[in-house]
């Protein structure tokens, strides 16, 4: 029986890079049966809709579905900020549930090693509550005495159940170590509930060694020292703003790869390369496919499909696939190999 996906390749690169996704996903043997949605900055444009109602309930019927981008180009005066991030992606996110995003970051082989070094480390970011859940508004709009907040929403059930998750996962890798980010310094009200919250579900996993880093810290630690890290349990916003930095050290953002995912399988879970829309790239052959292919291997792993998805990662990791390739010729050569793979 094929999987039933639903692709929204969305705007700028996001369909280039689906597209090669797709290719390697069927080099696998691994069948997929998929229906396009057409959502994003041109649709907008065109029409004025972002996520229909009933464009979100057909898409709750799929087993999974796959993203390419979505994004206004930088400047884009026709399209208020916010208007596709709020309205499509994080919409998802928050009508399906998807309460992890799941990001691995995996330096890959390359002839000019990283001055980083080599990593290989998964953030598990919190994907439905902080600072993302739209809690705020303004006051006195537009007049000098203007207020505006914006509220961080932390749940202990939904903070619980993605600490959890990243337990579950850090037990099962060989290291086993887990490292909460946050700023329990200055957010103390949010941050003693994730500490407490973290504490209290160590207990539950006597096998997983634990540690705690601030975030700012966090962030000299991922550039001078990041193969200390195994996996790292963090919030949405530290999570968004921490995985571009993980990116940026593990290869390039072109590889980093993510899955937004209800593991409580109640509904479709959602997997995007990391990177956004990349406008200025748009048709250049320029863009690196490798953050959406493995992806692509996120979902069929999550699928069930491991053995499709360990040989995707495999190939991933032999090369950076950044030398002088197009996107549709990287595509190809990781689909030959993937083919050729036993
Ligand atoms: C990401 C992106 C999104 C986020 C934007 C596009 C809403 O930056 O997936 O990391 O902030 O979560
Ligand atoms: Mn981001």
């Amino acid at each position: 029986m094929p999987y039933n996906v639903a692709l929204i390749g969305g705007d700028g690169i996001g369909p280039e890079v689906a597209q090669e996704a797709l290719k390697v996903i069927d080099a696998t043997g691994v069948k997929l049966d998929v229906t396009s949605f057409d959502l994003g900055a041109d649709r907008f444009l065109r029409t004025g809709e972002v996520l229909p109602d009933k464009t979100l309930d057909e898409l709750r019927g799929f087993d999974a579905i796959l993203l390419g981008a979505v994004g206004p180009a930088i400047g884009s005066k026709d399209i208020p900020a916010g208007t596709l991030e709020r309205g499509l992606l994080l919409k998802l996110r928050f009508s399906l549930d998807l309460y992890i995003n799941h990001r691995p970051f995996i330096t890959p082989k390359s002839p000019i090693p990283s001055k980083f070094g080599d990593v290989d480390f998964v953030v598990i970011r919190e994907n439905t509550e902080g600072t993302y859940a739209g809690e705020g508004g303004f006051l006195r709009k537009g007049t000098d005495a203007e207020i505006a907040t914006q509220g961080s929403v932390n749940t202990k059930f939904g903070v619980e159940r993605c600490v959890r998750y990243a337990f579950e996962l850090a037990a099962m890798r060989p290291r086993k170590h887990l490292t909460l980010v946050h700023k329990t310094n200055v957010l103390t009200f949010s941050g003693d509930l994730w500490q407490r919250t973290f504490d209290g579900v160590a207990s539950d996993f006597p096998e997983v060694e634990t540690s705690y880093n601030h975030v700012d810290a966090a962030c000299i630690y991922m550039v001078e020292s990041p193969q200390r890290y195994d996996v790292i349990v963090t919030d949405n916003l530290f999570g968004d703003i921490l995985t571009d930095l993980a990116g940026a050290i593990s290869g390039g953002i072109g590889h980093a790869a993510s899955g937004n995912l209800n593991p409580a399988r109640t509904g479709p879970s959602l997997f995007e390369p990391v990177h956004g829309a990349a406008h200025d790239i748009v048709g250049t052959g320029k863009a690196n496919p490798s953050a959406a292919i493995r992806s692509g291997a996120l979902m069929l792993e999550f699928l069930g499909e491991r053995e499709a998805a360990n040989k995707i990662y495999s190939i991933l990791g032999e090369s950076s696939f950044d030398q002088g390739l197009t996107t549709s010729q990287i595509g190809d050569l990781i689909a030959e190999r993937v083919s050729n793979a036993d």
